[in-house]
């Protein structure tokens, strides 16, 4: 590929998505759009990026969604989801038992492994939360994504990965060779897309935010800007968990560290 193209894609994706490729990131960039190339019908990177100059609002989507990474799985690290059962969910539910309602958003879900595996922790340890109005909305850049967490349907290796067999036969059910979400479950669900970096739209306020393992493709400004639009949909006894590598540190004074066993989350300072 040449250093132009690389240069005009990652402009394009950083616009876009706020997504940041360094320098070295050439390699990714081949490796991920050469499947779309072929799939548009271009000969190579730099006729796609020729075609950028025509056709920019239908390529750029595309363009972007090949160079998200996706990686997620069931209870992905799962001590934040131990935090949430032991600790977060029995509080809020004390607090919450005069309106018996939860909102929860799981902000760049991906695939939906993540908002699946809080619905079914809800629906396995929390039966006293049958008739409450729960609500987790989960939000993805990609609309590959979203249409995929839709369809509530997951490979044997995906959920292979992460999910216990106890809970995979008590949750989901075989079609075909893929696996299907129970009804039950996939209730809780909502999902749409949305872009973090962009203006966030009029949510309600959240019990609980899940933004993890997205902030680390952001540079400082934008981590900044994402998290202080987060502070102000956060409830003031609301959580937000991260991912294990980031961290509100230096970028948004608004929220304190709080630590459990082997998680720390954030909540509201003061
Ligand atoms: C590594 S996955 C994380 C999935 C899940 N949160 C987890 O921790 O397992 C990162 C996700 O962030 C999404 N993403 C990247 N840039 C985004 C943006 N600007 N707005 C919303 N989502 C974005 C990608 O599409 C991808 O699905």
């Amino acid at each position: 590929m040449e250093r132009s193209s690389f240069e005009v894609i990652r402009r394009l994706v950083q616009q876009e998505s706020a997504i940041v490729l360094r320098e070295g990131k050439e390699y990714l960039v081949e490796a991920r759009l050469g499947p779309l190339c072929k799939q548009e019908g271009f000969p190579s990177i730099e006729a796609l990026v020729n075609a950028l100059k025509t056709r920019r609002r239908v390529l750029s989507g595309k363009i972007v969604e090949a160079l998200t990474t996706n990686e997620t799985s069931f209870f992905r690290d799962i001590h934040p989801f131990d935090t949430m059962r032991e600790s977060v969910l029995p509080e809020l539910i004390e607090a919450r038992k005069s309106v018996r309602a939860l909102d929860i958003w799981c902000g760049a879900s991906s695939s939906g492994q993540e908002p699946v595996s809080l619905g079914i922790m809800i629906r396995e340890h929390f039966p006293e939360l049958a008739d409450w109005r729960i609500r987790i909305v989960s939000t993805d850049i990609s609309k590959e994504m979203v249409a995929r967490c839709q369809s509530g349907l997951y490979s044997q290796l995906e959920v292979a990965r992460g999910l216990p067999a106890k809970l995979q036969a008590k949750y989901f059910r075989k079609e075909g060779t893929r696996w299907r979400v129970i009804d039950d479950v996939m209730r809780l669900l909502e999902y749409k897309q949305m872009n973090l970096a962009a203006p966030f739209p009029v949510m309600p306020p959240k019990d609980v935010i899940f933004l993890r393992n997205v902030l680390i493709y952001f540079e400082p400004r934008v981590k900044a800007k994402i998290l202080q639009n987060v502070h102000r949909i956060l409830k003031p006894d609301g959580t937000l968990f991260l991912g294990t590598a980031e961290s509100t540190l230096g970028l948004c004074d608004g929220f304190s560290p709080c630590s459990y066993d082997s998680t720390t989350c954030y909540r509201r300072a003061g």
